[in-house]
């Protein structure tokens, strides 16, 4: 029998070893990522990254499900989180419970993440009571894009660090098994960080968290382009062209296929 680890495993992981963790959305690098990974998180990222979308709020239930069976499929050990699309969650606590529910029915996930701080405190009690475990989101929360004006980072402005350690609090309260601290500065980091007794999963946030996570297309080097908090592992970018280009000249030498690949 498979054997994953469970969300309670994570949270008693406060102050202990970093918790390390990539996104996923393909069922061949998730069987990667989770030899090296406490937990992999299926985000709507998905949208940008596989599906070429501007900002996450295109993503769909539907999407998040397809991507979240891959995942859930293509692994067995580690905790498998898949993320809450946009429009999913936000307007009533029953209705987050009915979706999260078909997420995990579809998907056999292990938890669902969804964004907000103290405004989304009574959906996370309301789901966690109800046998959903939340991982909660703040700081820089992508879904808000265009109430923010873009991505930006959070907490240049020291008079705003009080509510965002008020939401690390609620969501906190609220039963959340941990929560994703993404693109705040470093003091606000480890203010939100020493303020909660779950591990806090920073992204653009300093080492000043409990655990980590990446996106891994990004620390693999396949977006041209990366923000500043990204640090880039692997160069696979230049390697997969290397080996489209091979295949290519080959093609047209004619010197694919060769002997090797041909039925006699
Ligand atoms: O969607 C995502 O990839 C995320 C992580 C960056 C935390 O929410
Ligand atoms: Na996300």
């Amino acid at each position: 029998p498979k054997r994953r680890i469970t969300a309670p495993q994570i949270a008693a992981r406060k102050g202990g070893d970093p918790i390390v963790a990539l996104t996923s959305y393909h069922a061949h690098t998730a069987a990667l990522a989770e030899r090296h990974c406490d937990f992999l998180l299926v985000g709507d990222s998905v949208g940008m990254v596989m599906h070429g979308m501007e900002n996450t709020t295109g993503v769909t239930l539907e999407l998040m499900i397809l991507h979240g069976r891959a995942v859930v499929r293509g692994t067995s050990r580690a905790l498998v989180v898949v993320d809450m699309p946009f429009g999913s969650y936000e307007e009533s606590p029953a209705i987050a419970f009915r979706n999260a529910t078909r997420i995990m029915k579809e998907t056999q996930c292990g938890a669902v993440k969804l964004e907000g701080g103290a405004q989304m405190a009574e959906t996370i009690r309301f789901l966690t009571e109800r046998g959903v475990p939340v991982m909660a989101h703040i700081g820089l929360t992508p879904q808000s894009t265009h109430v923010m004006g873009g991505f930006k980072t959070q907490g240049r402005d020291e008079e705003t660090w009080d509510a965002h350690v008020a939401d690390a609090v609620a969501v906190a309260e609220a039963g959340a098994f941990a929560v994703v601290v993404e693109g705040v500065v470093e003091p606000l980091a480890r203010r939100i960080t020493d303020a909660v007794p779950i591990p806090t999963i920073g992204i653009g946030a300093s080492a000043r968290c409990d655990g980590q996570i990446l996106v891994l297309e990004d620390m693999l080097g396949l977006n041209p382009w990366v923000p500043k908090f990204v640090k880039v592992y692997g160069r696979l970018g230049p390697m997969i062209e290397e080996a489209i280009e091979g295949y290519a000249q080959d093609v047209r030498a004619r010197a694919f296929p060769g002997e090797d690949q041909v039925y006699r």
